[in-house]
């Protein structure tokens, strides 16, 4: 991919990781891009490096733009490996004059990079820098993803380089929110949201609070993964607001793992309770169902409801798997309940409901354990255990 003009002077100079299915446990099935941008102006500034690996793909894009060497500055405003991983490789090609970092920053890349001498500028939230007929304001946005991330705004052109914000994990050739599929961007969007920025939600609501205070109206969102936003901006700032406030519609989504398919059936008797109460259910048994698909499909639901039959007194590993990754990332507001079969001890449903609880879920029933294969009593108690659970979300959810 070459490089391409997002504004005038302005380019995408990154790489696209065509082959990548995983990022710190979240799959990506359809890769991602490292996005990188060059400014060209009196000092000409490139935002960000890409991942080790891509550094050939990323000076072929600037030498389509400009000699590297002619770059003056670079702005790091993340020191996570995939925006920083050919970072000491550009700086030798470069030589660059200044390098701007955040506070927090300065401190990741020293200890990333031991030996590298950088000439660090180090500059906070609202530091404004000339490089022409442009001016660079730094918004210095920690923890969203680490806490050395900044944004950069140039304030003319009204271009956000917002870094790990607003992104998918998503390769393609396209550069531009209107060149794909609008309902394919909010899915991958979510899914991004959801295992990458959904644990610091209340710092997305005052990042998003700051910008509006700032009066920044961005017409550009040039995020550091997926495509650019041109189009559809306000779009993306009301499904962030609404995912940081973890806004919960009335669905419920199950969660199971199952060892002989007992509780598999009590999986799809309480999904009939669920269903018959008219509430949106989704269904996954983790024996196909990847953690990052799971905790996309929490990110809008009311209710969890957790599944594993008994293992060694204890539950089944892809169950606690899938329990580790959502509780890193923190979901607000749940409700839970949990099922499982057993054959002696039985103690899985009792894990589950601490596992709950250690999340701050607002457990609704003890459970329903069934010992072997349910009969149809046994059925009917996962049936109402759907029911109730259905009418806790009506009662805690207005309907749209
Ligand atoms: Fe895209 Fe936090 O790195």
């Amino acid at each position: 991919m070459a490089s391409v003009e997002i504004k005038k002077d302005i380019y995408w100079v990154g790489a696209i990781d065509w082959d990548i299915r995983d990022f710190h446990g979240y799959e990506i099935p359809h890769g991602t891009t490292y996005n990188s941008y060059l400014v060209v102006d009196d000092k000409t500034v490139l935002f960000d490096t890409v991942k080790k690996g891509f550094m050939d793909e990323l000076v072929d894009n600037i030498k389509n733009v400009i000699n590297p060497e002619k770059i003056d500055y670079l702005v790091i405003d993340h020191v996570e490996l995939d925006h920083s991983g050919c970072l000491p490789d550009i700086v030798a090609l470069v030589k660059p004059e200044k390098v701007f970092c955040s506070p927090m920053g300065e401190k990741a890349i020293r200890g990333h990079f031991h030996n590298l001498d950088l000439p660090l500028e180090i500059v906070k939230t609202g530091d404004e820098i000339s490089i022409g007929k442009r001016t660079i304001k730094f918004l210095e946005s920690r923890m969203l993803h680490w806490p050395d991330s900044m944004c950069s705004y140039l304030q003319e052109d009204k271009v956000l380089i917002s870094n790990d914000i607003f992104g998918q994990h998503w390769a393609m050739n396209e550069r531009f929110d209107d060149e794909v599929s609008f309902d394919n961007l909010m899915f991958e969007s979510a899914k991004y949201y959801a295992n990458i920025i959904l644990p610091y939600s209340p710092v997305a609501i005052k990042f998003l609070d700051f910008v509006t205070e700032l009066n920044i109206k961005p017409e550009i969102l040039a995020t550091d993964h997926g495509v650019i936003w041109r189009t559809h901006i306000d779009k993306i700032l009301a499904a962030y607001r609404k995912w940081a406030l973890q806004k919960a519609k009335r669905k419920a989504v199950i969660v199971y793992g199952t060892m002989w398919g007992s509780t598999d059936m009590m999986a799809k008797s309480i999904e009939r309770g669920l269903v018959e109460e008219r509430i949106e259910v989704k269904s996954l048994n983790l024996s196909s169902t990847h953690r990052s698909e799971v905790i996309t499909e929490i990110l809008d639901a009311k209710a969890v409801i957790f599944g594993s039959p008994t293992l060694n007194n204890g539950i089944l590993p892809s169950v606690a798997d899938s329990l580790t990754y959502i509780k890193g990332l923190r979901p607000k507001d749940k409700i839970g309940a949990a099922f499982g079969s057993y054959g002696w001890g039985g103690e899985a449903v009792k894990i589950l409901n601490q596992w709950m609880l250690d999340m701050n879920f607002d457990i609704v029933d003890d459970g329903v354990r069934i010992k072997y294969i349910p009969n149809q009593d046994d059925l009917k108690a996962c049936v109402q255990l759907g029911k109730l659970v259905a009418g806790k979300v009506k009662e805690l959810v207005p309907e749209n």
